[in-house]
């Protein structure tokens, strides 16, 4: 079995109303993509690495390193999803130029198929520019993470005609420009219908519709390990209390000294 390429996600949109809802999640390390891979169709590097893993208070502080780092290790845990990594905040907005500098960074020190950034009609020639020099581009617009300083936090975006309309204005902008695939995250449910109805390429929804094209999520959210949990999460699982189960029975028998057992000792040769 191959893996799967970026025109094989692309030409899932031409197969129709009938084609399989694409399967998305993040991976930032090399043991969870083995175990997200053969489910998934693309693994997302996301930039909510900073939070999920790293503790900082927003996605703005991630750099280009980080992103390098954990997206070389996914693709390294993987053989079967397309690896999307995310420009983080900064490396990409300054110009076209700027945005090739750092995307074929990001393609050479990972080996991964292609990049996501966020922005719309803005970010449009950017997209053009990276798409017609080998890069694959997966927008991202709606609620756009990077621009939490600008938007005044993390509430759902569309309720109103106009931004309504602005937000389907940005799909179809980076839809035009030649990305290969949009996320359209936290918007009112109506937003994603028109442009999974509208666009000629999938639509990945989160925080969208259920007839998106496809969906993604966190996995740390969808496993139930990270502390917040936005309203569009379904919790799958509770590692983390999983966890805490495991991480208490190891400290109990530390203390009572049932561990190390006879089984996890080395003996002299007889
Ligand atoms: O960084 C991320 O995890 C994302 C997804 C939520 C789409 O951009
Ligand atoms: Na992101």
């Amino acid at each position: 079995l191959k893996r799967l390429t970026v025109p094989a996600i692309r030409a899932r949109k031409n197969a129709g109303a009938t084609a399989e809802p694409l399967v998305m999640l993040t991976a930032y390390t090399v043991r969870m993509a083995q175990l997200l891979d053969p489910h998934c169709d693309i693994l997302l590097v996301g930039d909510s690495l900073g939070q999920v893993i790293y503790g900082l208070p927003s996605t703005l502080p991630v750099t280009l390193d980080m992103m390098c780092a954990h997206g070389a290790a996914v693709v390294r845990g993987s053989w079967h999803s397309v690896v999307i990594v995310d420009m983080p905040f900064g490396s990409y907005e300054g110009s076209p130029e700027q945005a090739f500098a750092s995307a074929s960074r990001v393609m050479a020190e990972t080996g991964c198929a292609g990049v996501k950034l966020e922005g719309g009609t803005a970010m449009a020639p950017t997209i053009e520019f990276l798409s017609k020099r080998g890069i694959p581009v997966m927008a991202h617009v709606g609620l756009t993470p990077q621009a939490v300083n600008q938007l005044g936090g993390y509430a759902a975006r569309g309720r109103t005609q106009e931004e309504h309309a602005r937000i389907l204005d940005d799909a179809k902008a980076v839809a035009a420009a030649g990305a290969f695939g949009v996320v359209v995250e936290g918007v009112v449910e109506t937003i994603a219908d028109a442009a999974t109805a509208e666009l000629d390429i999938p639509v990945i929804g989160i925080g969208a519709s259920a007839k998106c094209d496809g969906q993604v999520l966190v996995a740390e959210d969808m496993l139930g390990l990270f502390e917040r949990t936005p309203r569009f999460v379904k919790r799958y699982a509770d590692m983390a209390g999983f966890v805490e189960d495991a991480v208490k029975a190891y400290a109990d028998e530390v203390k009572s000294r049932a561990f190390p057992g006879e089984a996890q000792v080395y003996k002299p040769k007889p």
